[in-house]
Formats: structure tokens, sequence, C-alpha cells
């Protein structure tokens, strides 16, 4: 169904309101400014707010002598002081300045005197494995026998740098609390799991959960980053409304957001991997490292979906791999749409395109070969149901991207040009759904019908532009059989729907739509008996349908059923409920079934390189993706091409650096290059898998969030492919991401090698 997102006029006339739109109705609000840190790892000797207080318009410091709980806003560890006595990154916040108006704020947080002594910091991978600095690991999942890697005809050992992303969502962290009638503290926050951000302010407030109400109207974009991220800044603005019994608004500028918020994690990746001479992988031995920055934030479940995803779409008979958390002195790394599925997926389309080269069989070839076929089963023992989708997906993108003609035709023209060539690469994803933490598999929802036919809809998701919203509503919608327009989708509050999951890991449709079909289907149930003897009819004769009640030759609207059912005392609302069948996992032996399904999708990328710059283009994409039976066209389309750009930026563009003191040095738009108008594919061709319902889910739609970005993977390896065209065709080695440097050097590197006439290359020197 074409129905557009539910907030698109919204979003385009600015109507749309979000957390911090509604500061206008807090009279007496205060702003909160944070006291920064200047050193990425240092002891804090002393604290004195006097002079700060004397600043014009500043009302409260907050310091941890307020808290009346718990200070600690760490969501899987209680590892994060909201007011530390050791600075762990460089900016972090040591205490918060409220004032009148922000630039008070910002002067009183100025004129705070803290006194520090430095300590050294760690800051990288290296580093961290060097002093054994971990937050977590080593995670493991081994199956099949490592011995073959010994005798395996060609073997690749190597590492593979993989940078992180900012998410960089345009609405940046916020949240507003106030004391409520009764006494206790409401807030609004940007926030993917309100559930989560009022435990997060109860424990800090020391106060019990009931007394805590956290409503989030929308985000402006979260991207995982909103997932656990969100909760300190609401805890920061509920303590200081606590302290001041004031609205206090706490919102971050794009420059504090950037510098003090996590990212998606770098990583290094280890592996020796041996293939048979076909391409056939036999073994992998992969050790996998992220950087977690300063606390555990979700690090560890994010790991656990690399070690799930470092066999993408590929059946491979011995797999050992490792994954360690390393504690940096950075900001706290954390969930970016794919959860450490797209570092650990990077690492084998590597390993494989690699593979292609010193095997000389091309790689759609190589890549096909090792599909996993029906039946076979993964390294942590899930059998992959339906791998066949991913053999017809590749099959019939091949044949409507032109794929093997353009290949002919790309090396022909790369003949041409010597100082400009393009390359071509199809690479598939394959991805699990569901929490890999089993017990946040559940939705809940509440459904209200009012007489007048009108509809409320509560559950626990949060929007974020996904289009979660517009897909529930359809699903309620359809179960009622009335318009979407009769339909109010309420903001999500932690007072209609208790004990929610995280808005995440692409399953919010899945959990809380069949949450809400739950609710709806109770009530339509408890209608029909109503509807058959105002219709005169059979029950099982009645249909719901347009807004209106058919049943034999009569036809009621949906209101006056309503009506009737009240004056028959039949409840009008419900609550639904949802929890995901047959799913387990047993982090000790490292087997289980924790994806109630794979979502399947491959895509074909064209590019050209420019040999004198590194710069280059993105000519074509043609993406084919396993939605199931799409509840939302419009919204599935549009998740894929977000996704997928979002995925072009992290491969190619977007450098997240940090300087020798530990500061984030990419800490804006004008250093932190984001995908716009000109990185999208000049062409761009998705399309959906045919008759592809998924069983078990609502509607047999299949999840969205997440897989695309992933497809990305296509452009950073038709980038390979162009740069090897410089040369011989021999492999290249790529850190990522793609950014016209690393091409450029990588340009001269297979040009000197093509000089020398090396068949097979030396490592040459990494140049970054
Ligand atoms: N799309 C938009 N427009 N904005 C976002 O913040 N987040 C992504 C994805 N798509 C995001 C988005 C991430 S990380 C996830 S997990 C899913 O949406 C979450 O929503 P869903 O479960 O409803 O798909
Ligand atoms: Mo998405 S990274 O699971 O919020």
């Amino acid at each position: 169904m074409s129905v557009p997102h539910e907030s698109a006029h919204g979003h385009v006339t600015g109507e749309a309101i979000y957390t911090d739109d509604a500061i206008a109705r807090h009279p007496g609000l205060l702003h909160a400014w944070p006291v920064l840190a200047p050193h990425a790892h240092a002891m804090v000797t002393s604290l004195d707010a006097t002079p700060v207080l004397a600043e014009p318009g500043v009302v409260a410091v907050l310091t941890g002598a307020d808290v009346p709980g718990e200070g600690d806003t760490g969501a899987n560890r209680r590892d994060e002081p909201m007011f530390p006595t050791e600075v762990m990154f460089f900016n972090q916040p040591v205490a918060w300045v409220l004032a009148t108006t922000l630039d008070a704020a910002r002067q009183g947080a100025a004129r705070m005197n803290v006194t520090y002594s430095a300590l050294p910091a760690i800051l990288t991978i290296e580093q961290a494995i060097a002093a054994n600095s971990y937050l977590a690991g080593p995670l493991r999942i081994a199956s099949g026998d490592m011995s073959v890697l010994a005798s395996s005809a060609l073997r690749i050992d190597d590492e593979l740098d993989i940078g992180g992303q900012e998410h960089f969502y345009l609405e940046t962290q916020s949240a507003i609390a106030w004391i409520d009638e009764s006494g206790g503290v409401a807030v609004q926050s940007s926030t993917q799991h309100p559930a989560e951000t009022q435990e997060v302010v109860a424990r800090v407030l020391g106060l019990p959960k009931h007394q805590i109400t956290v409503e989030c109207l929308r985000m402006g974009g979260a991207f995982g980053g909103k997932e656990v991220q969100a909760n300190v800044w609401a805890a920061v603005a509920a303590l200081g409304a606590w302290k001041t019994r004031r609205p206090v608004r706490v919102r971050l500028t794009r420059a504090l957001d950037v510098a003090l918020t996590g990212k998606r994690h770098p990583y290094l990746a280890r592996y020796s991997a041996g293939l048979a001479s076909d391409g056939r992988l036999e073994a992998l031995r992969l050790e996998l490292f992220s950087d977690g920055g300063w606390s555990l934030d979700l690090s560890e479940p994010v790991m656990w979906r690399s070690l799930f995803h470092c066999d993408n779409a590929y059946r491979i008979p011995a797999i050992e791999v490792t994954g360690r958390v390393c504690r940096t002195h950075k900001t706290s790394q954390t969930a970016f749409r794919g959860f450490g599925g797209p570092q650990a997926m990077l690492v084998i389309e590597d390993i494989l395109s690699r593979a292609a080269r010193r095997l000389s069989i091309p790689a759609a070839v190589i890549r096909e070969r090792n599909f996993y076929r029906d039946g076979d089963v993964t390294h942590y023992g899930q059998q992959v149901d339906e791998a066949r989708r991913m053999s017809v997906i590749w099959t019939e993108l091949k044949k409507t991207s032109g794929f093997d003609v353009r290949r002919a035709e790309i090396d022909r023209v790369n003949q041409t040009t010597p100082h400009r060539k393009r390359g071509l690469a199809i690479t598939p994803v394959k991805f699990g759904i569901s929490f890999t933490a089993t017990f946040f598999n559940q939705g809940g929802a509440l459904v209200l019908v009012y007489r007048d036919g009108s509809v409320q809809v509560n559950h626990g998701g949060t929007e974020m532009g996904q289009g979660l919203v517009t897909k529930v509503r359809q699903i309620a919608a359809r179960l009622l059989g009335v318009s979407p327009d009769r339909i109010r989708m309420m903001a999500t509050r932690t007072d209609k729907v208790p004990n929610t999951s995280a808005t995440a890991a692409s399953a919010g449709t899945d959990l809380n739509g069949a949450a809400v079909a739950d609710a709806c289907a109770q009530i339509r149930s408890r209608l029909l008996p109503v509807a058959a003897s105002v219709l005169e009819c059979d029950p099982t004769a009645v249909r719901f349908d347009h807004d209106m009640v058919v049943g034999g030759e009569r036809a009621r609207t949906f209101a006056a059923v309503c009506e009737a059912a009240y004056r028959q005392r039949i409840p009008l609302f419900a609550q639904g409920y949802y929890r995901t069948p047959n799913i387990h996992f047993d982090q000790a032996t490292g087997r289980g079934r924790p994806f109630h399904y794979f979502v399947f999708g491959a895509a074909v990328s064209e590019v050209e390189v420019d040999g004198f710059t590194g710069a280059c283009r993105l000519l074509r994409t043609d993406i084919l993706e396993d939605v199931g039976d799409s509840i939302s066209e419009i919204v599935d389309r549009g998740q894929i091409e977000g996704g997928f750009v979002q995925g072009v930026g992290w491969l190619t563009i977007e450098e997240l650096l940090w300087d020798a003191q530990g500061r984030v040095a990419s800490a804006g738009a004008s250093t932190y290059k984001l995908p716009s108008w000109s990185e999208m594919p000049e062409v761009f061709n998705v399309s959906f898998l045919e008759r592809a319902s998924q069983p078990d889910v609502v509607f047999g739609s299949k999840a969205v969030g997440e897989p695309p970005l992933m497809l990305a993977i296509s452009v950073r390896e038709a980038i390979r492919d162009a740069i090897a065209a410089f040369g011989h065709g021999e492999e290249v080695r790529l850190h990522s991401p793609a950014t016209p440097e690393r091409i450029f050097f990588a340009v001269q590197r297979v040009r000197a090698e093509a000089v020398r006439g090396l068949k097979e290359p030396e490592v040459t020197e990494v140049t970054d």
C-alpha cells in the first residue's frame, strides 16, 4: 500500500513537534550546560562552584552531592558515574550548570574552578591491546574442525582496520523534565527506549518507577545513538528539576553532541582464512577488537552481533571467532544501524574479494559459490531457513542489473582510460532479526476505541523517522477495517504501555505491530457478535471494511457498531502483547537460535575512480531486497535507500578522527563529510523480492531498518575493483573507510606493482 509517512507533511512544513520544541510550554524553564573536562584521562582533584553561582542568571550547579539516588546512568553495567571523580574521556561533563538562559549557563560553566591531575590515556585499539585494557570479552563462537586451515589451498592472513561512524541524527540529544502534579517527575525525551530512560531517571532520583513518566513524541533521527545514550541527558534534566523544582531542559549543540556521545565502534580485525582452489571457504579464524570507549554501554551485544554475522551469507565449515571490547579514553561507542553486523560482514567480503583475485575467479562467482543452501546451519547452530532466497535474489538481480554485460563493457572501457577506471561489484546481505538478548523480544500495546468509532493506538515503539508509526497505523486500520485517518497514533509514554523494549534491532514493527494486531483482533472479536445481531446475520458473515461493517444484505458504519457495543456494555479497549516465539541463545556454548528469521538482499554498484585524485563517483546501484510482504512500500523503499546511503557514507567519506589529546577531531559538519545529493547513485533502482511472504510475522512482513546499510559494501568492493584495474588486476589491500586519500594511495600501490611486474604483490606498507 502506498500510504505516505504519517508525519511527512509535518516534517516538510516544520509543524512536526520534537522534544525541544516544547520548551515554550514551560514557563520558568532552566537551561543546562556541562562543565567539560579538558583531559582524556585525569583525576578531578577539586571542584569549586562559588564563582559560577555569582554569574547572573545562574540558578544552580549540579554535582554529585545533589543526587538523591544512585549517580550512575550506565545501562548495562554501573560504570557511568554522572559526576565522575576520574575523567574518562576528553570533554566528559564533571558538573552541570542551570541558568535562566543558555548563555548564562554557558558563561557559568566556564567559571567553574576545577583542578585535575592528568593521567596517561589509551586512545587506540592497538594501545588498548598492548595495555590489556578491555571492557568485555573474549566472547567466542567456534564450530567445525579448524585444523583444515593448515592444509587449505589458499590461505589469507591479514588485518583490517574499520573506521567508526558518527550518527549525525538531525535532532541532537535532548530532554525536558519537570515536577508533575503528583510530585513525581515527567520527562520528555528524544529516546529510543522510554522504559529504560524511566529506569535510569528513577535510579538517579531514588524513586520508584511509577513516579517517573517518560514520553517520546518522535525523534529527528536516532540510528541507534539514542538507544541507551539518551538516558543521561534525561537524568540530568530530571535531577535539575528535582533540585530546583523548575522545568529543566538539556539540548546538546551539534558540537557537544559529537564530542560527548558514542559512535559506531571502530574495529580491528585479524584473520586467517583458508579456501579451496575453487574458492570455497574452508575455515576462518577471526579475532575482532572493537574500540568501546570509556564505558561498556551496548558494546557487548554489539560484539555478539559481529560474531553472529562474520559469515554474512556464506557457509564456512570451520569458524573460530572471538571478540574483545577495548576500553579506551574516548566517547563510549554504542548502537549504530547494523549493530556490529556491518564490521564483521566487511571482513568476510574483504577476504572473498581478495581470494577472487588470487585465484583468478570472478568475485561474483566466488561469492555465489559459498552461499548457504537450504538446510545449512550457521556456526552458532541456527538453521538458515529460506536460504534459497539468497540465490534467487542473486540470479534475479544479476539479470535485472545487466551485470554480466556491464562487466564485460567496463573491462573493455577500462583498457582505454588510463587515468579513470570503473569498477563493478555485487554483494549479498543476510541479517538476523531479533534482539540477541532474548528477553527484549516482546512488545506491548493499548488500543482504545471510542463510541464514535475513532481510535487511539498506543504501543511501546518509538518513531525516529523509520516509519514505524505509519506501518502500525496501517496494521490497525487493516484489522479494524477503518481508514488510517480514523486512527490517532499516540506519542510513546511509559504510563500507557509499561516495561517496553528499545525500538531497535529493526524489530519495531515485528514486535509492536504484532502487539497492536493482537489488541485489534480482540476488539474485533468482541465487536463481531454485536455486529451480527445488528446486521441480523451469522457472525462468520461479518466483514470490517472501509469504515463499514457488512454482513448479509446489510451494512452499518463502524461507529454505529461501536456505539451499539458500548450500549451492550462491551469494553472497547484492549491491551495487546507479543513475544517472539522459538528463539534462544546460550552464550556459554555459543549455540542457539538467536534470530526469528533472516533478511536477505543484494546490491550491484558501479563506480568510477579518478587516478589523479582518488575521487570516486557512484554511477549506479541496483538493489533487490527481501522485505517479505511489504506493509508500506514507500516506507520500505525509503529505509532501503536511506540505509544504503548511510552505509556508503560510513565506507567512503565519513572519517572519524581523534587528535593526540583524545579530542574528537572530526567535530562537526565542516570536518566530517556526510553523504548528500552528490553521493547518491546517479541511477538508483530499488526493488523488492516478490512472493516473499514471511511466515509467523505480522502480515508476512520483514524487518527493513538495518539490513540495507550493509548493501553499501557493494560500493566499497566496486571501488577496489576499479583500483585493481589501474594495475594488472591483483588484489587490493584497503582499510576502511575508502576515502579519496586511501583510494589514491591504493592506486599508487597497484600501479607500482604493475610496473614491477610482480604477480604476487608484496605486502606493501600501510599508508595510514
Ligand atoms: N530510519 C530513520 N529515518 N531514522 C532512524 O533513526 N534508525 C535505524 C532504522 N531506520 C533510523 C531509521 C535503526 S538503527 C533501526 S534499529 C531501525 O530503524 C529501528 O526501527 P524499526 O525497528 O521500526 O525498523
Ligand atoms: Mo538500531 S542500531 O538497532 O537502534
